[in-house]
């Protein structure tokens, strides 16, 4: 059987659903719009929040599209099977339009009818939700499967961690229910579904029940319209119709590795590294066509850490010439005729790479000449005096970092492979003495998204975070940031809560950060590794959009109290007796679920 193409399946998927009456909408650009809580779209839904929520969309109820998406949370397991940084998600969708059985049997006739894309029926099973205090078991959904043929011993009933589906901690969610694909030898054993034999099934497709609106943690309200979001991850489908082992080796990546291997040589060639390549050039690719580019924050610190590891993972093949250009070209000829961004970038594309590679490069050999030398180091103590060292210190790390551009984690990296460890305090330590110099020289530049770095806007800042720490205090731990401006003259902070505050919890909110600032609190920053820092209980909301080495900022009080701990890199007070006292001046709803906040300090 010939190879069923990744465009093809984009171009049917499409074709049928325009033929079920839906309107084929444009791929948002990678980078939300109008959303600034995260740096990259991370669903398919998404984009689609505002029509979800009850705004009409101009091209009706019925909507297909193939949205860009950016997950970088699993980044370390790319190089397997099936994880990738971007991803193409393939969606139909209903405003208040079907609901679940037409949603169901759409998505089984274009899986199993011959003339689309012809599925073995008794190769699927599928799971719907269990039911628990938030909403009912999905019978619904069961019955609507059993009805089109499905056997009962290949529906699993499961809980909300696999049946329920949110992008985020408030907004639309709902009940989904999911298909698998059998990937084992020859056909399922009788009785065999997701629920008892996971490993075995391969998820494709998943149709969620956007019926409910996630305000705060207590608070589930109904959407105004029953709604309908699905989501099949387009190199997966490939995968499965070809009966693939890996998204490799579908058309979107094997000429790719093809290229790799030409290019560093097939003795050199090793197939981890060069899927990394191929799938770090590639979100690269696109990231830079929606207009990001490598610098040292946001979604440009992203970019270039994706862009330094897929380097990195050629230096380990032994490749030391720039490349990453050459792999691009290959994307933007896959994906020119599908995104209008690649086409009209693709100069820029190669450019951006280009500076970037060289940039790197001129510093990671000699970087890595360094760490080989500090291991070198190592193993001489060890032969001299059998003395065994497994950590590498604060310093050593911290000159990778500033004299040969390291990203710390990279370090780790690197470490990690000799069986060694970081002194990440002890790189903390020589990171802020550097830090103090830098911001001294830098002083009055733009920094960390404030609007200037005068003392007015600084303490502002600093009161900012009390003020969250304030209002998670009085109003419960669904409260999180959802946005800040800051000027000299006041703050304006938006955070997710469902309802109006009373005058009550105003002032409690105030009488906490007063209290905060007249215990003349003093401001520490850490570099921590960002799992110990989640576990460990410091506050910040979306947590994949950072680094795995994370600034923590903590102000503790004279009298031994934390009071507030939270990501940040600051700028702050150094002491909080500088600060004023701290009024808000106006409480009100910014957007649906986010209320928001202005605030002053008055001397
Ligand atoms: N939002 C769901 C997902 O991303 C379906 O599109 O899986």
């Amino acid at each position: 059987m010939s190879q069923i193409l990744v465009s093809t399946i984009r171009s049917q998927y499409l074709d049928f659903f325009k033929s079920k009456q839906h309107a084929i909408i444009p791929s948002a650009p990678l980078v939300p719009e109008n959303d600034p809580s995260v740096l990259f779209n991370t669903a398919g839904m998404q984009p689609l929040v505002p029509y979800l929520l009850g705004e009409p969309h101009p091209l009706g109820k019925r909507l297909a599209d193939v949205q860009k998406c950016v997950r970088t949370g699993d980044i370390d397991d790319v190089g397997d099977d099936t994880h990738l940084t971007f991803f193409e998600m393939l969606g139909n969708w209903s405003l208040g339009d079907y609901f679940k059985r037409e949603s169901i049997e759409m998505s089984w006739e274009f899986l199993t009818s011959k003339d689309w894309l012809g599925l073995d029926p008794e190769m699927i099973s599928v799971t719907v939700f269990e039911g628990d205090a938030n909403a009912p078991r999905d019978e619904e959904s069961a019955d609507i499967w059993k009805s089109i043929g499905m056997p009962v011993d290949k529906i699993a009933y499961l809980p909300a961690e696999d049946n329920w589906w949110a992008a985020g901690p408030t907004g639309p969610c709902g009940p989904d229910t999911e298909i698998f694909y059998w990937m084992g030898e020859g056909k399922p054993p009788h009785g065999s579904n997701k629920g008892t034999d996971s490993k075995m099934w391969m998820e494709i497709w998943n149709n969620v029940f956007m019926q409910y609106n996630r305000v705060d943690a207590t608070t589930l309200n109904n959407l105004p319209a029953q709604c309908v979001d699905t989501g099949m991850g387009i190199e997966r489908c490939a995968v499965t119709l070809n009966g693939m082992k890996s998204v490799y080796e579908t058309d979107s990546f094997a000429p790719v590795l093809e290229k790799i291997k030409q290019i560093v040589g097939e003795n050199n060639y090793n197939e981890r590294s060069a899927r990394i390549i191929a799938d770090h050039i590639r979100t690269a690719t696109h990231m830079i066509s929606d207009g990001v580019v490598p610098k040292n924050m946001d979604q440009g610190y992203i970019l270039r850490r994706l862009i330094r590891r897929a380097i990195r993972e050629a230096y380990k093949m032994g490749y030391e010439l720039p490349f990453a250009s050459e792999i691009a070209e290959i994307y933007i000829a896959q994906f020119s005729s599908i995104y209008a961004s690649v086409a009209n970038n693709a100069e820029k594309i190669k450019t951006e790479l280009n500076l970037e590679e060289g940039k790197f490069a001129k510093t990671l050999k000699d970087g890595v000449r360094e760490f080989e030398k500090i291991v070198g180091g190592f193993k001489i103590a060890f032969e001299r005096s059998g003395q065994q060292i497994t950590q590498i210190s604060g310093g050593k790390a911290f000159t990778l970092f500033d004299t040969y551009g390291f990203p710390l984690e990279m370090t780790v990296e690197l470490a990690k492979e000799q069986g060694l460890s970081v002194d990440i305090e002890g790189f903390n330590v020589a990171f802020e003495k550097h830090q103090e110099l830098s911001r001294t020289a830098s002083a009055g530049k733009f920094v960390g998204g404030l609007g200037d770095n005068s003392p007015e806007t600084v303490a502002l800042h600093s009161a900012c975070h009390l003020m969250l720490a304030g209002l998670r205090k009085v109003l419960g731990d669904c409260v999180h940031q959802a946005g800040s401006n800051i000027t000299a003259e006041r703050l304006r902070f938006d955070f997710t809560y469902g309802e109006k505050m009373t005058p009550e919890q105003i002032k409690a909110v105030e009488e906490y950060v007063n209290t905060a600032i007249l215990s003349e609190l003093t401001v520490s920053i850490d570099n921590m590794d960002k799992t110990e820092a989640k576990n460990g209980g410091v506050e910040g909301a979306f947590w994949e959009k950072y680094p795995d080495i994370v600034k923590v900022y903590s102000m503790k009080g004279a009298d031994g109290v934390t009071y507030s701990r939270e990501l940040c890199g600051g700028p702050h007070v150094e002491n909080s007796r500088e600060m004023g006292k701290f009024r808000i001046v106006k409480e009100e709803s910014s957007s649906s679920g986010v209320r928001r906040i202005k605030a002053v300090l008055e001397k």
